[in-house]
Order: structure tokens, then sequence, then C-alpha cells
């Protein structure tokens, strides 16, 4: 490799480490001009938190379809609840909705998952006061928050066990929450 090569090759090493840097130091929720949060894409890369089965919030709902729902929150914030047990400003959780995977001749028994139906994002953002619970579409188009009048935000204010997120049903947190949380 003659000099000019190398000096390229390491020119291009550096500007793939930048990149690296700047999408991991990069705040996590994004907005369109108009205020409406931009789908996170890449959720399937941060950390996973549990899955739910067939979860239902209402008395005697029927399960007329399976489903899963998955949920993940940003690495960033996960690691600053580990450390001081408070879910720091930029959180990003995750929830995505699927159904069941249907007909597999391998499997005799039990489901698995299928398509992504929906997807419900619950954001901490200082600068668009608070909480806020986003709803996308399958046009994954940017969504608008969700009004505060939402049922959304009265169940998780009310049974969330730390700071208006469900962290007692998220296995590897549940034992890390701070005294006095809601079991
Ligand atoms: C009656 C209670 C209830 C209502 C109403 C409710 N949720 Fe939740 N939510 C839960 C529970 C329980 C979980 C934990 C799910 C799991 O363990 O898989 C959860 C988890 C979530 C999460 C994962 C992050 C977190 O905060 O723990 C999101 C995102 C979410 N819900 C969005 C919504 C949205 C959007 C609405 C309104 C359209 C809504 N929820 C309404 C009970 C509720």
């Amino acid at each position: 490799m003659n000099k000019t090569l190398i000096g390229s090759a390491a020119a291009i090493g550096l500007a793939f480490a930048g990149a690296a840097f700047a999408q991991s130091s990069m705040p996590a929720p994004t907005y369109a001009a108009d205020g409406k949060m931009i789908q996170p894409k890449d959720y399937r890369t941060w950390v996973y938190l549990t899955t739910g089965f067939d979860m239902a919030y209402a008395e005697g709902a029927a399960n007329q379809t399976h489903s899963f729902d998955n949920v993940f929150v940003n690495r960033q914030a996960y690691d600053g609840f580990l450390k001081t047990g408070v879910w720091p400003d930029k959180t990003v959780m995750v929830l995505e909705v699927r159904g069941t995977g249907g007909e597999n001749p391998l499997n005799k028994k039990g489901e698995f998952q299928g398509e992504v139906r929906g997807m419900e994002v619950h954001v901490k953002d200082a600068s668009k006061g608070g909480w806020a619970f986003y709803a996308f579409g399958k046009d994954n188009a940017p969504a608008a928050a969700l009004p505060r009048t939402a049922a959304c935000y009265t169940c998780h204010q009310d049974h969330g066990a730390v700071d208006t997120t469900f962290v007692q049903f998220y296995p590897t947190l549940r034992g890390k929450m701070p005294a006095g949380a809601r079991e």
C-alpha cells in the first residue's frame, strides 16, 4: 500500500469513528419541523426490557387475536437508570406490538411473533414539558403527542412503579427500583 492509500484509509477510519460517535451522543428523540415526533428507526438495537403476551387492560377483555408487545429503551437511558434509579431526560421507551406468526409446519404448539401491528412510544423530554406518549401507525409518519387527557397518562401515572413507567414488569430493572417505588 502506498502512502496516499494508507492516508486515505486512515481518513476513512476516522470518518467512521466520527459518525459512530455522533450517533451514540445524539439525543434520542427527534422531531419534525412541526413538532411531531419522528418514529425511532433503530430501536431494535436498543436495550430489550420485556415481552408481554396478550396483555389487556380492560376487565373481561376478550382475546380475539393473540399479540405480543416488546419493550425497548435507548441505551443511554438504561445505563442512567441503573446508576441512579431515575430515567434521564431524553429517555425513549418503545412498545412494539406484533401479531402471531401464524402457521408453520415445525411448530405444533404455542405461538411465535409475526409482523409489527403498531408502535407506541413514551418519551421524557423536558423541552416538551416532560413525559409524553406517541402512537405510530402503519404509514410510519411522524406523530403528534397524544393529548394529556388520554387514558395512557392516567394509568401510567397511577400504576407505573417508577416515574409513570412500568418498571415492575421489566425483569432486569425491577430489582433496581428506588426505595418506595410501587411493586
Ligand atoms: C390500564 C393501564 C394502561 C393504559 C391505559 C395504558 N398503558 Fe401503557 N403500559 C401499561 C403496562 C402494564 C405496561 C407494561 C407492558 C409490558 O409489561 O409488556 C405498559 C407499557 C407501556 C409502554 C412501555 C414504556 C413504559 O412506560 O413502561 C409504552 C410506550 C406504553 N405503555 C404506551 C401506552 C400508550 C401510548 C397508551 C395510551 C394509548 C397506554 N400505554 C395506555 C399499562 C397501561
